[in-house]
């Protein structure tokens, strides 16, 4: 895995934006793989600002989001689509139709999963996969477990995860119990993964990961058998 180890919150952001627009610019038709949550904010917010003084441009990219809550409407302002757009595609030249996030609303949630993994494989993969870590060392959402699953699948959300995102929340109930997310399998077949992590508190999830011995209790520690990983972090996190 190799590392880079930022200074501050804006620099992770930064050195990450230019890893994405770098392969945009060697493949403008990339497939990305892009993440939600608070650690990716900033690196959407910089890859704006590039869009905006044309250092590079979304229009023949394609995009495949990580997970959605199950269920949850996309107009609802704590959907990973409306936080997708609104943070992100409405701002740049990205065609809409190309940005893919699991469908909240899916009648038939494992129908929805065999889709979304189908369309993975059907653009033969990611290119570029931006992941966050969860505290519990979850990615995306495949969560501490016994078995991990290697396709898009429907999972429940630990009582970690449901504490942790309550804050985007009015109140922990609020937060749906219920994810669709993209398995680990799908996640590797990413051919280059940008893990981002800053702050004290993923300090124990980091430590865990580059300890290089693998636990599906902690599912990050599988990306130690990913060939092209690189963890950009701020400094607080390897303290
Ligand atoms: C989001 C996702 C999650 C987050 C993780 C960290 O699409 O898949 O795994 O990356 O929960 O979230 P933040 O960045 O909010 O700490």
């Amino acid at each position: 895995m190799n590392i880079v180890v930022c200074k501050d919150y804006e620099e992770m952001s930064l050195r990450a934006a230019h890893m994405v627009a770098a392969q945009v610019k060697e493949k403008p038709n990339s497939v990305l793989g892009l993440a939600t949550g608070s650690t990716p904010e900033g690196l959407y917010a910089d890859l704006i600002e590039m869009y905006k003084k044309g250092e590079v441009s979304f229009k023949n990219v394609t995009s495949v989001n990580l997970d959605e809550y199950y269920p949850i409407a996309p107009t609802n302002d704590q959907s990973y689509r409306y936080f997708m757009n609104t943070k992100f595609f409405d701002h740049v030249d990205i065609d809409k139709a190309n940005t893919n996030v699991p469908d909240g609303t899916a009648a038939d949630p494992v129908a929805e999963s065999k889709r979304y993994e189908q369309l993975v494989t059907d653009l033969g993969g990611i290119d570029l996969q931006i992941l966050g870590i969860g505290r519990n060392g979850h990615i995306g959402f495949n969560e501490p477990d016994t078995k991990l699953m290697l396709d898009t699948h429907v999972t429940a959300l630990t009582e970690s995860t449901i504490e942790a995102n309550a804050r985007f929340f009015a109140s922990a109930n609020d937060v749906p119990r219920k994810a669709l997310t993209m398995g680990m399998g799908s996640i590797f077949k990413a051919r280059k993964i940008i893990v981002m992590a800053s702050g004290s508190s993923k300090k124990g999830a980091v430590s865990a990961m580059l300890e290089r011995s693998v636990d599906t209790n902690f599912p990050a520690t599988m990306l130690n058998f990913h060939p092209d990983v690189t963890l950009i972090c701020t400094a607080d996190v390897l303290d």
